[in-house]
């Protein structure tokens, strides 16, 4: 069962006592979400002129980046978005109405949970999470952009080396961008051996550095 906790800004994060994790960082979740995933990822993408975007993300749990996605994407009528997140774990609706991480941002309570019903169409952002394992998605669509959001490689360390990344990298389009918190040494090499170009970004509050990698 896992736990709410409070970060350090005021905002909440989940503790997995399973995999002994929480799952943003405890200086503050919003602020590393955002940092991370929209001011490094989807904003890159947005300034390189891209208007039809297509972004998966391993790791859909409180569903806070779908959101702030979304809270971009009702700024941006002209770009289209489409999510697939994926989570074998999924919270229950409980946790969700207690974290009510839309209150910190211009989405209203019915979007907040549309995002948790397993599938949405919210004026020009549609999505949906499937319900499986990382290692078990096969999926037909390529991606633009890549949230690669699992635990960190101390504890889920499959999915920061090949195989899990060489099937990342052909699920992605050329010029597709994947971005991610972590920043570790080896994992970067494995993303170049494997065909991406990597950059060492400065990281969120509390984290020198994080990744952003680009399929060629
Ligand atoms: C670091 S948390 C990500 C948090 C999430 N992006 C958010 O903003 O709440 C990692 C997430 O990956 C999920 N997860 C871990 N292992 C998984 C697996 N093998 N397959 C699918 N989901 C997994 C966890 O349940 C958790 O929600």
């Amino acid at each position: 069962m896992v736990e709410i906790i409070q970060c350090e800004d005021g905002t909440q994060t989940v503790y997995s006592p399973i995999f002994q994790e929480t799952y943003h960082s405890i200086k503050g979740a919003i602020q590393e979400s955002h940092h991370v995933f929209i001011r490094a990822g989807l904003n890159h993408l947005i300034e390189k002129g891209y208007q039809s975007i297509k972004i998966l993300e391993f790791g859909f749990g409180t569903g806070l980046n779908a959101l702030l996605v979304l809270d971009l994407a009702q700024d941006l009528p002209d770009i289209s978005i489409e999510y697939v997140g994926i989570e074998k774990y999924p919270l229950d609706n409980s946790k969700i109405s207690n974290l009510a991480y839309h209150e910190k941002v211009n989405v209203n309570v019915s979007d907040w949970l549309k995002l948790h019903s397993g599938n949405w169409h919210i004026g020009n952002f549609k999505g949906k999470v499937l319900h499986m394992d990382f290692n078990d998605f096969a999926l037909q669509t390529k991606f633009d952009m890549v949230f690669h959001d699992a635990f960190s490689p101390s504890i889920q360390n499959e999915y920061w080396r090949a195989p899990f990344l060489q099937k990342v990298y052909e699920s992605m389009n050329k010029g597709g961008v994947l971005v991610t918190y972590c920043a570790q040494g080896e994992f970067r090499r494995e993303l170049k051996r494997i065909g991406f170009t990597t950059e060492s970004l400065p990281g969120p509050l509390g984290k020198r550095e994080m990744t952003r990698a680009t399929k060629l």
